[in-house]
């Protein structure tokens, strides 16, 4: 079973096509591109260290040129072989800060909630997780999902691509659950993070990563029309105080939390596999310790939460 009845009869519509019902003009070429990716021989995948592929190949050139008809890839990096995905973010980064935190996800179900293309999904494979869940509406990603999939051909991760509002996910529980880069843009962060804690195992933990401002700001921003660093629906980005006067009222509890991370241009920038605008157009130029609306630069950090007992 992967992982329950629920979840199963959830995935069941996804089997024969990754994008279910979804209306959208693109699903026909992303079909196409899905159907063109070669046979694999010989295959040999490495996810400890990052997403390397390796396999005997035909002809390299086409693979890249199909690869590439799916940009925006913002996630990755992934490596087939000797092309390298080099993705707008360097999402290995992200992944060591949460390592820090030492948390074990062998033989762990997992809830990844906002997944984006799987890049982590794959990376909590290699740390031994029994079976990720990721739920991700946004359908570009969930073709390179299914694209990276192709090579992986790991039983162990599958994708719905619904907002977990819409996903159907009641009765489940998961030993692990993540929320990373999703909270500010919630317009009810609580309601958020008590939807997870419903879907967390008793003993389970969750994974949250966000944007934190500074004190000063009481118990949040909140950007004017929504914009923040030039992203758009950014409803509130919470303080360190903010998020954990949101756990309390929650009875979540702090088990772990990271340092403060410095978003630069060594994370997040444009590449060939995301030629758009990056984070290069996020700060002030003359100053960049705020940002182009002229709110403090964004800083991460990583909360690791369990239901108080
Ligand atoms: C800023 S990205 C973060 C992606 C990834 N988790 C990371 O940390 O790099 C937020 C992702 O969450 C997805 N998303 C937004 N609202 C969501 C929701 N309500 N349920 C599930 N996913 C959501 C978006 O499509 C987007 O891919």
């Amino acid at each position: 079973m992967f992982i329950s009845k629920e979840v199963e009869t959830l995935y069941n519509q996804y089997t024969d096509n990754p994008f279910g019902n979804k209306k959208d003009r693109r699903i026909e070429s992303w079909l196409e591109i899905l159907s063109r990716l070669p046979s694999i021989l010989n295959e040999e995948v490495e996810l400890i260290n990052g997403v390397n592929i390796d396999f005997d190949i035909k002809d390299n050139d086409e693979i890249e040129r199909l690869l590439l008809q799916l940009i925006p890839w913002r996630k990755g990096p992934f490596r087939i072989n000797d092309i390298f995905i080099n993705s707008e973010w360097d999402s290995a980064k992200k992944w060591k800060r949460f390592q820090k935190l030492n948390l074990d996800l062998d033989g762990k179900s997992i809830l990844d909630v906002g997944s984006g293309n799987g890049y982590y999904a794959f990376r909590m494979v290699g740390m031994g997780a029994d079976k990720v869940l990721c739920l991700e509406p946004n359908l570009v990603h969930v073709s390179q999902f299914s694209t990276i999939n192709h090579f992986v051909n790991s039983e162990k991760i599958r994708m719905i691509p619904e907002r977990l509002e819409e996903s159907g996910l009641a009765n489940s529980k998961f030993d692990v659950i993540f929320s990373m880069g999703l909270l500010y843009h919630q317009r009810n962060p609580s309601e958020h993070l008590n939807n997870l804690k419903d879907l967390l195992a008793d003993n389970g933990k969750l994974v949250l990563e966000t944007i934190i401002s500074p004190k000063e700001c009481g118990i949040a921003l909140e950007p004017s029309n929504g914009k923040y660093a030039s992203m758009p629906n950014v409803h509130f980005v919470h303080t360190d105080n903010g998020c954990k006067s949101i756990f309390r009222n929650l009875s979540l509890q702090v088990h772990a939390e990271s340092d403060l991370a410095v978003t630069n241009d060594n994370e997040q920038r444009s590449t060939k596999w995301m030629p758009f605008k990056s984070f290069e157009s996020a700060l002030n130029l003359q100053n960049k310790s705020i940002t182009i609306e002229g709110y403090p630069a964004p800083k991460r950090k990583f909360y690791l939460l369990g239901k108080a007992s």
